[in-house]
């Protein structure tokens, strides 16, 4: 039986991982990122979806799915919605579980306009700067939040 069901979320420009600004964001595809998540989550039990859009409205669509399928928690990487985007921190408002907020890299060191975010009002947790180990970071913080 599934121990519980999470959701990952990747925002914009994230199909790009591995070919985009390498520098910042690492070589590691999203791919590698959603295999070494889905072998993680199989090992402990979980069933995980991972989805990315460059569209907002199809991520909050997802969100508001995770409401209603029984998901556990939401582990989101807005990308640039992260500094803009009041109707994901709604979205996210209006879902019930865990909510973790990842970033490749560690956005306080980076321009002024990337250090807000409006989901970070919402999240349970938030990782920066970790590269892609922030999702695995994530991953454990939501097999240890879960209920036994
Ligand atoms: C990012 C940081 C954001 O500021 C940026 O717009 C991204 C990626 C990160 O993972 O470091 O697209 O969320």
């Amino acid at each position: 039986m599934s121990q519980g069901k999470v959701l990952v979320l990747h925002g914009p420009n994230l199909n790009l991982l591995g070919t985009r600004q390498p520098e910042i964001y690492g070589r590691e595809t999203l791919d590698d990122v959603n295999n070494a998540l889905h072998q993680r989550a199989l090992l402990a039990g979980w069933d995980i979806h991972c989805f990315q859009s460059n569209h907002e409205g199809a991520l909050i669509d997802a969100i508001h799915a995770a409401r209603l399928d029984g998901t556990l928690a939401i582990i989101i990487n807005p990308a640039a919605y992260t500094h803009t985007s009041v109707a994901i921190l709604d979205a996210l408002n209006a879902f019930e579980g865990k909510v973790y907020e990842v970033h490749l890299s560690n956005v306080h060191r980076r321009e002024a306009f990337r250090h807000h975010s409006y989901v970070s009002l919402r999240a349970d947790g938030v990782i920066a700067g970790l590269g892609t180990q922030g999702y695995q970071a994530a991953l454990e913080a939501v097999f240890a939040a879960a209920p036994p």
